[in-house]
């Protein structure tokens, strides 16, 4: 997020967009905080575990706001919409709380994060469908598929405001990888 505010030229079209990933960063930093919170609080530092770079990789391909707003919030963060809300019903059925708490927060503001996502795209789009137009602008190897986490929710894409007809081309949408197979 920071480096698309690097990237992107701060001319007055994109400026309500720079200012909601301003917005956006604060909440994954704010997420961060979360996390690496709990992981001191059972004992471990930040870097005690690999991490995947899978995005990192990925994002050295974007270079206009259409890309970004794809990759990240249509798809990065639309998955984790049912990975956070299905982790904080896994933390809640243990009886952890506290984790519980903190995926619902996440969850809450990924929300935000990927509405504010589909109101930019949709506002870019011109004559095509937000499916076609999320399609032009989704950079190969990644696909449809990887929007979707565990325990796909499809009233979770009906309350980022992705309207039916992308709903119905996702849900059924093969990319033919077996990684993203996760529903
Ligand atoms: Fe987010």
């Amino acid at each position: 997020m920071a480096l698309a505010l690097l990237k992107f030229s701060s001319t007055p079209d994109l400026i309500n967009f720079k200012k909601s990933i301003i917005d956006s960063l604060i909440d994954e930093q704010k997420h961060f905080k979360l996390y690496e919170e709990k992981l001191n609080s059972l004992g471990y530092e930040f870097g005690d575990f690999p991490i995947n770079d899978y995005f990192w990789k990925q994002a050295i391909s974007i270079k206009k706001p259409e890309h970004f707003s794809s990759m990240m919030s249509l798809t990065f963060e639309a998955a984790n919409l049912d990975f956070s809300y299905y982790f904080y019903e896994r933390f809640k059925e243990i009886g952890d709380l506290e984790s519980a708490k903190i995926l619902k927060t996440v969850f809450e503001d990924e929300i935000s994060h990927v509405k504010s996502g589909v109101h930019f795209m949709n506002n870019w789009r011109r004559d095509l469908s937000l499916w076609d137009y999320y399609r032009e602008n989704l950079i190969f190897p990644l696909s449809p598929a990887r929007s979707i986490g565990i325990s796909y929710q499809a009233r979770f894409r009906k309350a980022v405001g992705l309207d039916s007809n992308f709903i119905s081309n996702l849900e059924s949408f093969d990319d033919g990888f077996k990684i993203t197979k996760r529903r």
